[in-house]
């Protein structure tokens, strides 16, 4: 591979810090353009237009994304359609204009069924409606799928498209507005432990399983399959293991040192009932293998938000 100029929307953000710090790492990469949305908002396709011919990119890593647990994509379901089907839609068409070699798109596991046969097989994803708190945000990354697909067909265009299982890590976001399952758990022990609170009240009823995937490694999976991958089919990254929101709980309650009881509040949508992907594509193409063992990447994201958020749990 010759060496590239590798340019990374939201490199930024939680995920889009881990691939850039990867990406540094390769001999292949001569140097990572990170563009942030003040420089270009990618909703407006003239911004797009003058990144890619000021950067001159080889290729692109397309991340940038408005996103959020349950809470945020039932608050904004519109602005979650609309904006990143808008990104996703300028800037892979303008890496195209701009003879862009590779355009590497992100997907998202809610773009899924709600009842998808367990594990999760990529030739599924068309075979029914996604779970309604999320369907607009997945559809709209789904539909990135199709415009890749079609550039590929008409153009020869070389799009890729993988879908991570939900992240978790160091840097991750724990505002408990727009916050994951994972970090939002982590900060609601921590709070209740500082504050003595004998109760902690979750969402759902703790039956959903989740599969989740340690930041790093879905870094590691999006760098292998931007150097090696170069076909149509989507592929899932994850590490082919499930949890219950119940054993999630209680893992995370024990990592925090928090001794009180877990309510679960059933008012509260559960989400999608179960989630868990199969990974073989993954390894068969590019050789990418999750690493992380789960109790170690909570240890390490507890670890991490206990550093950096010793300010607000005492406010
Ligand atoms: N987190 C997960 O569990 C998960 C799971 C599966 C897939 N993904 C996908 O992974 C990608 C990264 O997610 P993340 O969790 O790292 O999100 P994040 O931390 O919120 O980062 C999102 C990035 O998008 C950029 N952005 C948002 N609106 C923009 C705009 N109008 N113009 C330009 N840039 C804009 C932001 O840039 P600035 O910082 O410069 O504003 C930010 O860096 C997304 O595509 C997401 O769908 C995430």
């Amino acid at each position: 591979m010759e060496k590239q100029r590798v340019l990374v929307t939201g490199g930024h953000g939680f995920l889009g810090t881990h691939v850039c710090n990867r990406l540094r790492k390769c001999p292949w990469v001569r140097e990572v353009l990170t563009p942030g949305s003040s420089e270009c908002d990618l909703r407006k396709e003239e911004d797009v237009r003058r990144m890619y011919a000021v950067q001159k990119p080889d290729s692109v890593i397309h991340l940038a994304a408005v996103v959020g647990g349950i809470g945020a994509n039932r608050a904004h379901p519109g602005r979650f359609f609309y904006e990143n089907l808008l990104m996703g839609l300028h800037a892979m068409h303008q890496a195209y204009s701009h003879g862009v070699k590779k355009f590497v798109c992100i997907g998202t596991i809610c773009a899924y069924p709600k009842f998808t046969p367990v594990p999760f097989r990529e030739d599924d994803l068309w075979n029914g409606y996604p779970e309604e708190t999320n369907a607009p945000y997945g559809i709209a990354k789904k539909a990135l799928l199709v415009q890749a697909q079609a550039y590929r067909m008409e153009y020869g265009f070389n799009a890729i498209y993988l879908l991570p299982v939900n992240l978790y890590g160091p840097g991750d976001n724990f505002d408990p507005e727009t916050s994951h399952v994972i970090p939002a758990m982590i900060r609601k022990f921590a709070e209740a432990k500082e504050s003595g609170s004998p109760t902690v009240t979750l969402w759902g009823d703790g039956t959903p399983t989740r599969e989740f995937l340690y930041v790093e490694d879905a870094a590691e999976g999006i760098v292998l399959a931007t150097e090696k991958y170069d076909a149509p089919e989507p592929v899932n990254l994850g590490t082919g293991q499930e949890i219950s929101m119940k054993d999630l709980a209680a893992l995370i309650a024990r990592e925090v040192g928090y001794v009180g009881e877990i309510v679960w509040d059933t008012s509260k949508p559960n989400g999608q009932p179960r989630r868990c992907l199969d990974v073989r594509r993954a390894r068969e193409q590019f050789g990418f293998r999750a690493a992380m063992p789960f109790e170690e990447g909570i240890r390490k994201t507890v670890a991490w938000f206990l550093e950096h958020h010793t300010g607000v749990l005492q406010a």
